[in-house]
Formats: structure tokens, C-alpha cells, sequence
């Protein structure tokens, strides 16, 4: 297949250079933007009377065929082509002739890729923010079912205080919902379109770039034509958002992988979603969750690799730029796939809740409440705090818990406890209470799972790209 530009050359491209050089491998899957910003190219040359009208219309044709031809098949992706706009320009010359020779009037390779992955990317910004709505609905539906399921909350990953279910998974509602936010930013931000740059210092043809911006759905065209083709920001910004979302789903992951731990056994796995060992019959283990924490590191890597690669370039397109695409493609894909299987496990996933309740009783969870007990009864917090300090270490010594204590027991050590002790330090009491704005009682809880419904009703990126 013949190159875009051999003239100057007096010599064929060495075999390896030309392997070493060539995109084509990991660039065909922009086949469609380049396609789609091709037309919007070609529109936008025939409105401004730089091609003719017949010329568009056979490009415009010719374009959409070699699409159609792809994608049913009929038409293979030449593997000759150094990159996917080399493909898509041979082909439509081979097939429309001289027309197609003038497709690239007035535009560069550079402006051309930097829109064609700016359009591949705007829209995966979109799919990974429409795969986080879907991950908060698994998650609203189980707070909204367990607003009075308890379990331990832990610092240190040491007992704490009693929360419930509904209010632990609220943390990740609010990490996925800041996400979103973060991809909306970044979506706001990188919606200009680069295409008349040219490939760099834009072209001496009458270029109407408002008008293929709005072809595209751009918000309108970026406003320096060296930046145009020098900036991989946006793509950076995503790598970023995406590198943050795997954070949180590691995290996340990593709680499953303890809560379905032979110690914690808070949850059981759906089949469906846990794998077997070869050896171990009695085996059941937590592979999504546990291959979603090692992806985090490719990701991870992705976002340290693009910068990197960045880092020392001069403006304004430098060849390292194409590194971009295998590392940010794959990126992209882990964290589809990733949002993908972490929904359907957790919306699998069945929570033992005698299991979370009992260990939320043990380890002296209530002793804040004790505490705060005795200070509704006139003893400054910290006497009070050091009250029930000496009172657990008794419990300890007697392997016990404080509402398993006598009356007398418990005045032994103050005479300020009375029989309503108990009731103040129960599970239930010490839950329900916790009315702060964002905490866990069920009555806090029920305000923000009100704003977090009206939140998921808001329209998504998908709907406004
Ligand atoms: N494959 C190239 C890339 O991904 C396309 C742009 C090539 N431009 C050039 N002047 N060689 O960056």
C-alpha cells in the first residue's frame, strides 16, 4: 500500500523501521472518528467552496463505505497501511479516484489524530461515567435496604463504633459520585476541536473551524493551533479520573476480599462471581475482587506513562505522542471491565447480617456511648473516658461486655451508672443516635438517600454528549 509521502524519498523504508514506526495495530480502533472527522472535514471544505460539492459528496460516500465495508467485513484493514488515516485515505482513493486525493486539503496528520482521539476519547468518558451511575444504583438499592443492618465501623482496622451497612457503602456512593463529577470537569474542558491546526501553524485556506467544531458537537474550536496538536491534557485528566475510580474500587475490593474471609464471613460471593481452586475443594474464592486490585496497577501505570512520555517534549507534535494510544486504549478497557464485574458482584452478593450484627456487639463498639452515658450525667469526657477505659479492661479480664454487666458491677466503678445503661449502650441505640448530618442513624441516613435518588434522575454525559 503506497505511503502519504514518499516524494522526497529516494529509498524504500527499511522493514523494521517501517514495524518500529507504525500505529496501524492499536490506531484501527479509531477507524470510526477518523472517519467521522474526515466528513465533518470535507462538509466544512465544500461549504467554504474550497472542494465542490460533487467532490464532498462522492468523499462523504466513499467514507461511509469503506466504514460499512469494515465493519461487515468486506473490507480488511491492510496491515501494509503505516496508520489507520493512511488506511482510510489509500482505500478511498483506490476507490473514488482523484476526489479522494483532495480530502486532506487544508488538514494534517497531527490536527487529524489529535481529533480523532479526542472524539474516541470524549466518548469514553461518557461510557465510564454511564458504568459509575450504574454502580451507584447497585449501591443506593442495598443502602436503601439496609439502613438498619449493623455491622462494625473500624479505624485502624480496629472495631470502632457501630454503623450500618447502608452507611458504609454511602462512603463509596460519595468517592463514585465525586468520580463522575471529576469526569464531567474534564469533559467540560477537553470539548474543543483541534481539527484546522493543521499541523501546526494552521493553513492558508479559509477554514470555517466553528463550523466543524459544531459538525462534532464541540463546544468550538481550540484557540491555538500549536497547542491544538501539541496537548494530550485531556487524555492525562482521563487517565487521572480513571486512575482515581480504580482507587477506589481497590479499596473497595479489598474490603469484599476481608468480608468474605473465612474470619469475617460478612458476605458470601454469588457463584457466579467467585472461582474454585484445583487443589482445595472446599475453595471459594474472590477473583473479581481480587484481579479488580491488581488492575489497579496497570491503570496506574497508563496515567505515569503518558506523563512521562510528555514530560520533555518541545511543541510542537513530537512521533513520542503516538505512545498515547496502547497504554490510555488499555486503561480504558480495564476500567469498563472492571465497573462492569464490580456492579454485578456486588448486586450478587448476599450479606450475612447475623454474622455483621454480632461482631458489631463485640469489641466494646459501644464504649464512646458508655462514655457519653455517664457524661449526660455530669462527668466532664475525659473522667468519663478514663471510667470506661478501666471498666473494658475489666470486661477483658472477665472476657465480657459491658451491657453484659451487673448493675452492681457497673457501680462498683461509678456510681453514676443507673439502669438505663443498657438501653443507652445497645446496638440499636447507639446507631439511632447518630443523627450528625452524614452519619449513620437511619433518620440522617434517610435524608441523604432522598438527595442521592434526585441525584441518579440528573442527566448523564451519554445523554448531553
Ligand atoms: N500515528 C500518529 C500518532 O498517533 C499519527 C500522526 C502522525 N503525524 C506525523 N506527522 N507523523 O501520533
Amino acid at each position: 500500500m503506497a505511503q502519504l509521502w514518499g516524494g522526497r524519498f529516494t529509498k524504500e523504508t527499511d522493514q523494521r523501521v517501517f514495524e518500529f514506526n507504525a500505529s496501524l495495530r492499536f490506531d484501527k480502533r479509531l477507524l470510526h472518528q477518523d472517519i467521522e472527522g474526515s466528513i465533518a472535514h470535507v462538509v466544512m471544505l465544500a461549504k467554504q467552496g474550497i472542494l465542490t460539492v460533487e467532490e464532498k459528496d462522492s468523499i462523504v460516500k466513499g467514507l461511509t463505505g469503506i466504514e460499512r465495508d469494515v465493519e461487515e467485513g468486506t473490507l480488511e484493514i491492510d496491515p501494509s497501511c503505516e496508520d489507520v488515516h493512511s488506511f482510510v485515505e489509500s482505500v478511498l482513493i483506490e476507490r473514488i479516484g482523484d476526489a479522494g486525493k483532495k480530502m486532506h486539503t487544508g488538514r494534517s496528520r497531527n490536527d487529524q489524530v489529535a481529533l480523532d482521539m479526542r472524539l474516541y476519547t470524549r466518548e469514553q468518558v461518557a461510557a465510564t461515567d454511564a458504568l459509575l451511575k450504574e454502580l451507584l444504583r447497585v449501591l443506593l438499592d442495598t443502602m436503601e435496604e439496609n439502613l438498619e443492618t449493623y455491622m462494625p465501623g473500624f479505624t485502624h482496622l480496629q472495631k470502632a463504633q457501630p454503623i450500618t451497612l447502608a452507611h458504609h457503602y454511602g462512603a463509596y456512593f460519595e468517592m463514585f459520585k465525586r468520580d463522575r463529577g471529576r469526569l464531567k470537569d474534564l469533559f467540560y474542558r477537553m470539548n474543543y476541536c483541534p481539527l484546522g491546526a493543521g499541523a501546526l501553524a494552521g493553513t492558508t485556506y479559509d477554514l470555517d473551524r466553528s463550523y466543524t467544531a459544531s459538525l462534532l458537537g464541540f463546544e468550538g474550536p481550540t484557540l491555538n493551533s500549536i497547542d491544538s496538536v501539541a496537548d494530550r491534557d485531556y487524555l492525562i485528566e482521563f487517565l487521572s479520573a480513571l486512575a482515581t475510580i480504580m482507587m477506589h474500587l481497590s479499596r473497595f475490593s479489598e474490603e469484599i476480599i476481608l468480608w468474605n474471609s473465612n474470619e469475617y464471613q460478612f458476605v458470601e460471593l454469588d457463584d457466579a462471581y467467585s472461582t474454585g481452586s484445583s487443589i482445595m475443594p472446599q475453595k471459594k474464592n474472590p477473583d473479581i475482587a481480587e484481579l479488580v486490585r491488581g488492575k489497579t496497577g496497570r491503570v496506574y501505570g497508563a496515567l505515569v506513562s503518558l506523563l512521562t512520555t510528555m514530560k520533555g517534549l518541545p511543541l510542537a507534535y513530537n512521533k513520542d505522542m503516538q505512545e498515547d494510544k496502547e497504554v490510555a486504549f488499555d486503561a480504558m478497557d480495564t476500567v469498563r471491565d472492571c465497573l462492569t464485574l464490580f456492579a454485578g458482584m456486588l448486586r450478587t452478593m448476599r450479606f450475612r447480617k447475623d454474622r455483621m450484627e454480632k461482631s458489631a456487639m463485640k469489641g466494646f463498639t459501644n464504649a464512646t456511648d458508655a462514655a457519653d452515658y455517664l457524661v449526660g450525667r455530669g462527668v466532664p469526657f475525659r473522667d468519663a473516658h478514663s471510667i470506661i477505659g478501666k471498666l473494658v479492661l475489666y470486661c477483658i479480664e472477665k472476657d465480657t461486655s459491658i451491657e453484659e454487666l451487673s448493675l452492681e458491677e457497673l457501680q462498683a466503678v461509678s456510681d453514676k451508672f443507673g439502669p438505663d445503661l443498657y438501653d443507652a449502650v445497645s446496638l440499636k441505640t447507639c446507631v439511632e443516635k447518630r443523627l450528625t448530618a452524614g452519619g449513620p442513624g437511619p433518620g440522617a441516613m434517610r435524608k441523604v438517600i432522598a438527595l442521592y435518588r434526585k441525584y441518579l434522575e440528573e442527566k448523564d454525559l451519554t445523554e448531553m454528549a
